[in-house]
């Protein structure tokens, strides 16, 4: 069910759930300070209670309401990239509820670039919790349809248009001390992370044990329903293609850039991270919904720059051991 901004800013006031606009992917979002309505949230996803929601805010001076503490790396942060794709991880305030903290001691936070979201947030005075707009370990949506898709015609959706980042944000935690860790990456690179900071993160130094528990980031995540198997370049994924077609199985196939084609259904995704990335979860519904027996990918190449996209595709990858 398609709503406008009016009707998605009473139902969440409401305590009800609506699935909004962001520049990385559709959000489930739902009051961030409304317990019953951020439940609906874990139900309506299949999400298991421990996994932490993301708050959205529109206003970088609405942060100290949620947090005990913003250390000056953490605000320099918020500065060079809010609003933007990245999320920080900070210690809560006590009051923010469990059931968004996934019961953990901090809170993630972030200020989305999406003018109607933001339009949103200011107009209904409103600070949501929205994991993506997709049941658990399944591909997030980036646009409305997607989210109807895999979620029901029921569903309350704001339509914004097709996501311009096209994955989820970078995920950033901050101790007390300013020390920080890369928790999840996005297209907000470490690099561009550290650069901002002047100091490289815990892992980078190799800290190791001073690295705290990363809850809800599963391996097997931002699945399709075919089987997907990865390959390091398109002579290896061209071999599994001839030796699939020998036992009369269908495929089809994600390449990055141009180059040796299997002849199959193929999309091609420019070989310019930006872009593949806006267009990677869009690639995959739509392979997915050719309903062959195996999707033949492509994975980038090990380059920072395109770290965020291995990433989503090797999760999408996955096969737990059996
Ligand atoms: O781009 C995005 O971040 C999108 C849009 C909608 O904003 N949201 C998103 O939410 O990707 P979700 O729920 O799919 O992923 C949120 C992840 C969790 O899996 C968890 O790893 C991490 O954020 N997270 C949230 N709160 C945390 C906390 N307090 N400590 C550590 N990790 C946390
Ligand atoms: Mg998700």
């Amino acid at each position: 069910m398609r709503v406008n901004l009016t009707e998605a800013i009473k139902l969440l006031q409401e305590g009800e759930v609506v699935a909004i606009p962001t520049e990385t992917v559709y959000g489930l979002a739902a009051d961030a300070t409304n317990d019953a309505a951020l439940q609906k949230i874990f139900a309506i996803k299949q999400r298991p209670a421990d996994h932490p929601l993301i708050v959205h805010l529109h206003h970088i001076n609405q942060v100290q309401d949620w947090v005990a503490d913003f250390p000056a790396t953490a605000v320099k942060l918020a500065q060079a990239f809010w609003p933007g794709a990245l999320t920080l991880v900070l210690p809560a305030k006590a009051h923010v509820s469990r059931v968004v903290r996934g019961g953990e001691s901090t809170v993630a936070l972030r200020i989305p670039n999406h003018d109607l979201t933001l339009t949103l947030l200011k107009l209904g005075q409103l600070s949501v919790a929205a994991p993506s707009a997709n049941l658990f370990t399944q591909l997030s949506p980036t646009t409305a349809a997607h989210v109807e898709a895999g979620l029901g015609q029921q569903i309350a959706v704001l339509d914004g248009g097709a996501c311009q980042v096209g994955i989820e944000s970078t995920i950033v935690s901050v101790n007390a001390d300013g020390q920080w860790l890369l928790l999840r990456p996005g297209m907000i690179s470490e690099q561009a992370i550290a650069a901002v900071i002047g100091q490289p993160s815990l892992e980078m130094v190799n800290a190791r044990s001073a690295v705290p528990k990363v809850p809800g980031q599963h391996l097997l995540h931002y699945s399709p329903r075919t089987p997907l198997s990865l390959f390091q370049d398109k002579a290896a994924l061209h071999r599994s293609y001839l030796s699939q077609m020998s036992v009369h199985k269908t495929c089809a196939a994600l390449l990055i850039g141009e180059g040796l084609t299997p002849d199959c259904a193929v999309i091609k995704l420019p070989a310019i991270p930006a872009m593949a990335a806006e267009q990677l979860y869009n690639a995959l519904h739509t392979l997915d919904d050719m309903k062959v027996d195996e999707l033949l990918v492509e994975l980038p190449p090990d380059l920072p720059e395109w770290a965020a996209v291995r990433d989503r595709l090797s999760r999408a990858g996955y096969h737990p051991p059996i």
